[in-house]
């Protein structure tokens, strides 16, 4: 296994972190800002992925860097025979998930999307439960705090062409995932978006309201305009009761199941602690040859969703 690392910025940090505590080499990393190599002193350093990716020739590449380099630096991995595991969002662009799923489809590689919260013990526990149980629908809220300081630490942040949005494609795309994995995926959306703390700061939205219908029917709330990180919830009318989904709890009609943690924290509090599971989880594939079940059809899912939230103007659009 010759592990290799795109983007060493905030989440580049957990990626290595993960690969030492799992005992996996870091053979290389790359990031366009040399002083980052600090954080892998022992591994080849490059400021160019394709030099990276031809010298190299790793068995996994994990994709680390700003929102508009993912579709790019996935399909040059596919193309390469790479396996390679892409934070989220997959893409931030509609054209851009065809040409991924035809690289993969013709890869012999795998392509993994780093969507770790579907690793959390309490989402698990709640997609077993609708195995056996009908939801009628759902409502799913992100209520967070981000502030001018987090949006000028990275140039890319809080603009269409780099970020491809704002909350929504950025700090809610974990719980509007949820939301489709466990309900599964609506045909329409009508969704409004504001920017209602960062004017002047951002250019995309730090507020979503949003209803899906069609097959799978929800209504969604975030915000980045929040006074304070409230925890993520999610509440699912099913034929059992109300199910509501906290971060290490499920309430079935007020009674509480509570989860320990199954993990260590590598990053943020709100990260959960999903990434060692999932990129322990997707080196088994690699190694063992059984398909990661996150592969690039599942990790467009929630892009796709975003991406005509952002299209309706607050008119019902199909997905
Ligand atoms: N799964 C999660 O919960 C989670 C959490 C945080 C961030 N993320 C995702 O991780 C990605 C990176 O976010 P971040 O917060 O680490 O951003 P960041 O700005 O802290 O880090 C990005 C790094 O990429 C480097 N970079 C930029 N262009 C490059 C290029 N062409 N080649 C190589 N390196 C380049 C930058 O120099 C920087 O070091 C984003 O897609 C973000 O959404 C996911």
């Amino acid at each position: 296994m010759k592990a290799a690392v795109i983007g060493l910025g905030v989440i580049g940090k957990v990626h290595i972190g993960v690969l030492k505590e799992l005992g996996i080499p870091l053979a290389a990393v790359c990031d366009v800002d040399e002083d980052k190599f600090s954080l892998a002193p022992d591994a080849a350093h490059y400021t160019d992925y394709l030099k990276l990716l031809e010298a190299e020739k790793p068995t996994v590449v994990h994709v680390c860097t700003p929102h508009y380099l993912h579709a790019d630096m996935v399909v040059s991995c596919l193309e390469r025979g790479v396996n390679v595991l892409c934070e989220k969002p997959l893409c931030i662009r509609a054209e851009d998930v065809p040409r991924i799923l035809a690289a993969e489809a013709r890869s012999g590689a795998q392509l993994g999307v780093c969507l770790q919260n579907r690793y959390n013990e309490a989402n698990i526990y709640v997609k077993e439960f609708l195995k056996t149980h009908r939801a009628e629908g759902g409502i799913g809220t992100v209520a967070w705090y981000r502030d001018a300081a987090y949006y000028a630490s990275g140039a890319w942040r809080g603009k269409w062409e780099t970020e491809g949005g704002g909350v929504l494609i950025n700090q809610a795309l974990h719980t509007l995932d949820l939301m489709q994995w466990f309900l599964g995926e609506p045909q329409f959306v009508t969704a409004s978006l504001s920017t209602l703390t960062l004017g002047g700061v951002i250019e995309v939205e730090d507020t979503a309201a949003a209803l899906f219908t069609g097959g799978a029917e929800f209504s969604f709330f975030a915000t980045n305009g929040s006074r304070a990180q409230f925890p993520v919830e999610i509440t699912l009318k099913t034929d059992a009761g109300v199910v509501k989904l906290l971060p290490d709890a499920v309430l079935l009609d007020g009674k509480a199941k509570k989860f320990k943690s199954n993990g260590r924290l590598f990053g943020k509090y709100c990260y959960g602690t999903g990434h060692e599971r999932l990129i322990a989880d997707f080196y088994d594939c690699v190694r063992t040859g059984r398909k990661f079940a996150i592969d690039g059809t599942e990790g467009a899912k929630v892009v796709k969703l975003i991406l005509a939230a952002y299209r309706s103007g607050g008119n019902k659009t199909a997905i």
